[in-house]
């Protein structure tokens, strides 16, 4: 276990784009029942860390999140969710936050992200409605996504009573970018990264020397990947069916060594 804000969070969590409603959100996907049985899985098997966020199904991803939860104690889980850019003002950020704990069902949230940066967004108002989240106890803790350092700068400057700890940004083996310095950066602020889209819908599956060190160790590529990943991340891959949670819940059970870690590195 590692931990963000002072919790102790798995070192994988899980995600949950498109669940509860299908790709544009509208429901009917048929595949709710599969999906929940996947988030209790990976919740049964240590995984604490859950990922959401308002408009993933236009709050339905979060709906079935909370329907998964109910029936685990609510103080071992690591909820995140996050508020779009649609809402960064500061009324209508409170407003979705609160809306989110309704639909999780959930007196918290663990980790309240904003999911982009957009141009000209005011800095110092939104980050004064979350730390007014924070105070009141809505959530836990703040953080950011798709960040880039720039970004985190100008948030962690007009963020005065609470601190950021944490970025989700897209890293996998594929787009190995966050390497160059925000990783760098990151640790540096003791800002945790979570690593989104970390198993590019099962392509990194195809990598030479993840398919190497998955035939050497014996182990499914997936978890080679995510094992590489969880050196420097909590990565959250995403998984609707109960066969590609169990082999993500693997990953789990053991460690990549440094000469394959090094391997992989080098091979990028
Ligand atoms: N902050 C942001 O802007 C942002 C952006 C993107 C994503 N995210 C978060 O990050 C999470 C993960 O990213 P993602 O969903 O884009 O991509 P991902 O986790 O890299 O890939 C998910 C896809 O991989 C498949 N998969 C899962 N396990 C597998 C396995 N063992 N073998 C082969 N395929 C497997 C899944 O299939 P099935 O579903 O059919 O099982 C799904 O189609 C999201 O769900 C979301 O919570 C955040």
């Amino acid at each position: 276990m590692t931990a963000i804000g002072g919790k102790k969070v798995s070192p994988i969590g899980i995600g949950t784009w498109s669940m509860g409603g299908g790709k544009l959100g509208f429901g009917g996907s048929g595949a709710e029942k599969e999906e929940m049985k996947c988030i209790k899985y990976a919740i049964e098997n240590d995984i604490n860390v859950i990922d959401t966020a308002e408009v993933y199904g236009m709050g339905r991803a979060e709906t079935l999140v909370g329907n998964a939860i109910k029936e685990f104690g609510r103080d071992e889980l690591f909820i995140i969710t996050k508020v779009s850019p649609y809402h960064f003002a500061r009324d209508k950020l409170i407003n979705s936050a609160k809306n989110s704990l309704k639909r999780l069902n959930c007196q918290y949230i663990d980790l309240y992200l904003l999911h982009w940066p957009t141009p000209g967004m005011n800095m110092g108002e939104i980050m004064g409605a979350m730390e007014t989240l924070a105070d009141s106890g809505i959530i836990n803790n703040i953080g950011v996504s798709n960040f880039s350092i720039s970004d985190m700068e100008k948030a962690m400057t007009e963020t005065k009573r609470h601190t950021i700890v944490a970025n989700q940004i897209h890293y996998s083996l594929l787009e190995r970018s966050p390497e160059d310095r925000i990783l760098d950066f990151c640790d540096k602020n003791k800002i945790g990264v979570i690593a989104y889209t970390p198993i590019e819908n099962g392509r990194v599956s195809e990598i030479r020397e993840v398919v190497r060190v998955s035939e050497q160790r014996k182990k499914p590529p997936i978890q080679v990947a995510l094992q590489y990943l969880m050196k420097r991340a909590i990565p959250i891959p995403k998984a609707s069916r109960l066969e590609h949670m169990k082999e993500i819940v693997g990953t789990l059970s053991w460690e990549m060594n440094a000469s394959d870690y090094k391997a992989l590195k080098d091979s990028g």
